[in-house]
């Protein structure tokens, strides 16, 4: 048993900073913003002024091992001691993937939980860093708290930091920091041991065990090497190998730990066997830096994440925690509509919602929705209240178990069923932030001589700046998007990201429903060509930004 020498807390004096505004997912900076003297302090004990039911609470804390994990954790565990928490439990080495820790604050009834990470941001000495605070439910807090957050950081004054030497953050076991109890347990078994309460696990192992099939899922060097192997090797017996870039390092390898085709470069030449090997994995899949993205993909084939979540949940019923239907269906706004076709043939709702997974949350709490996504690599359910990564690749292993088929022939035999949503999504990366906003604000103020007019014979229907309503809170989130619809169908959609930590980044979202399954064959970027030629025309890409292509397409 480790025991801390109780001393007298004076609190710190501190300087506020102006920069702690939360993103889409928590406040992202690069690792050496972080490392400033106070940084982490006053973003923590801002989280802390803002919760006032925090004396005697439980906190969950990890996060995705990325550099400054470790250093992030002491710190936070010695303001927790002193700011009246109860009572820590962390995970071995200060690592949770995301999901994980989502499912234990439900599990345990924690207060909420503080995650350490960039997500799928590059990790290292001169990557990102990041962290957030989720709710009750599991889920990451609401604009309401992190604008909260914000506010008080910018004026805080002091903090207060218990002044001892660390925990020994690699031994599970109970310690007590001041009068708080942290118990550090194992990061994997109690995920591990919820995805064996969702998913068929003798069929799963089955399938994985027959001579026949083989799957392969890139961990990136990121969280999900640990989780990917217990599950997929040691409990569900897929070959060992089968988990590559297996092992967590703080610099994830010195990748960008997105699974995309761009970034899970090994997992791409593995599934179309650049590398001419003359054999290619039945199933592949790959997670981000921390756990929650998925990228699935089949043998010379990839699934776009709006087609993953749709055909998952039009196949439901086949995984044991879904057999009885779905209640709804939630999707991103730019997330393609293919889930909207599924919900409708169920007679169920799809709901629209802004771009982060915080809005799924009340439609999750409020049972409204038991599935949601989104176009990033973002697949979940209501078992925890984040996007999960092993969650979807062990959902399309329970699908591609009971339906005997490969994923391609899946996707073909849905498409025929419900039409085919081509989709892509470019990415124009570290763009000046004037440059951006111009080229969002010239597009707005066009916005309202748009409808109507005709561009490669498609009429616009509605051009607006999305505005969601919340149906539970009834709060409203603006300018979440400007969305260009046409009378086919097709969708694009302008907006800037919230989770950089360099420039602007401009997305551009494109989208076409093709019925005909004759046309069911077109290369993607070839199908939206016109689309995409309109999109450049009307923002005017190249005068607001000078970049004549995007550095990022998926
Ligand atoms: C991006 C994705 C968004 C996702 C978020 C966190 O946010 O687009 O769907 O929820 O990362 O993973 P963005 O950078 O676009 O604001
Ligand atoms: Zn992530």
């Amino acid at each position: 048993m480790y025991y801390s020498k109780p001393i007298k807390i004076q609190p710190v004096k501190t300087q506020a900073f102006t920069d702690q505004k939360p993103g889409t997912s928590g406040l992202r900076k690069k690792v050496t913003t972080f490392k400033q003297t106070d940084y982490l302090q006053n973003f923590v004990q801002s989280i802390f002024n803002c919760l006032p039911k925090l004396r005697g609470s439980t906190l969950i804390l990890g996060g995705d091992g990325r550099f400054y994990n470790r250093e992030a954790i002491q710190i936070i565990l010695r303001m927790a001691a002193v700011n009246g928490v109860a009572k820590v439990i962390l995970g071995q080495g200060g690592i949770f993937s995301t999901p994980a820790v989502s499912h234990l604050i439900r599990k345990h009834k924690a207060l909420g939980g503080i995650i350490l990470s960039a997500s799928h941001n590059p990790g290292g000495m001169d990557g990102d860093f990041g962290i957030k605070y989720n709710i009750s439910n599991g889920g990451p807090a609401p604009e309401e708290f992190t604008n909260a957050v914000f506010e008080e950081s910018k004026k805080i004054k002091e903090y207060n930091i218990a002044g001892v030497k660390g925990i020994p953050l690699d031994l599970i076991g109970s310690y007590t920091l001041e009068r708080m109890q942290i118990e550090i347990i194992d990061s994997v078994d109690d995920y591990a041991e919820l995805m064996s309460q969702l998913f068929d696990f003798d069929k799963i192992s089955k399938l994985l065990k027959s001579p026949d099939f083989s799957i392969c899922f890139d961990a990136m060097y990121a969280v999900t090497g640990p989780y990917a192997k217990k599950i997929l090797e040691q409990m569900l017996g897929a070959e060992e190998g089968s988990v590559i870039r297996g092992e967590s390092l703080p610099n994830f390898g010195g990748g960008h730990p997105d699974p995309n085709l761009v970034h899970a470069k090994q997992l791409v030449a593995r599934m179309y066997d650049t590398n001419e090997t003359g054999s290619t994995p039945n199933f592949g899949a790959a997670s981000d830096g921390d756990g929650d993205r998925n990228m699935i993909m089949g043998d010379y084939f990839f699934v776009t994440p709006s087609d993953s979540l749709a055909v998952i949940a039009a196949n439901a019923k086949l995984i044991p925690a879904y057999k009885d239907g779905i209640k709804g269906i939630g999707r991103s706004m730019p997330t393609s509509q293919a889930s909207d076709k599924v919900a409708k043939k169920l007679g169920i709702p799809c709901y629209e919602t802004p771009t982060g997974w915080k809005f799924f949350g009340n439609l999750l709490d409020d049972k409204r929705i038991t599935m949601c996504g989104e176009e990033s690599f973002g697949t979940g359910s209501d078992h925890v209240r984040e996007k999960d990564g092993l969650w979807a690749v062990l959902a399309w292993l329970n699908i591609l178990a009971e339906r005997e088929q490969s994923v391609e022939d899946i996707l073909r035999q849905h498409w025929s069923e419900y039409g085919r949503n081509y989709y892509t999504r470019h990415d124009y990366e570290n763009i000046p932030s004037e440059s951006a906003n111009q080229l969002i604000d010239n597009l707005q103020s066009n916005l309202d001589s748009l409808a109507g007019r005709v561009f490669n014979n498609r009429t616009v229907t509605i051009a607006d700046n999305f505005t969601y309503h919340d149906p539970v809170d009834d709060s409203i989130s603006e300018n979440q998007g400007i969305r260009i619809i046409f009378d086919d169908d097709a969708r694009i959609i302008f907006r800037l990201s919230g989770t950089g930590t360099g420039g602007a980044t401009l997305r551009l979202y494109i989208e076409r429903y093709v019925e005909d399954i004759k046309q069911h064959d077109l290369e993607t970027q070839e199908a939206l060509y016109d689309l995409i030629e309109t999109a450049e025309l009307l923002a005017n890409i190249i005068g607001f930004t000078g970049r004549d292509e995007p550095t990022v397409i998926t």
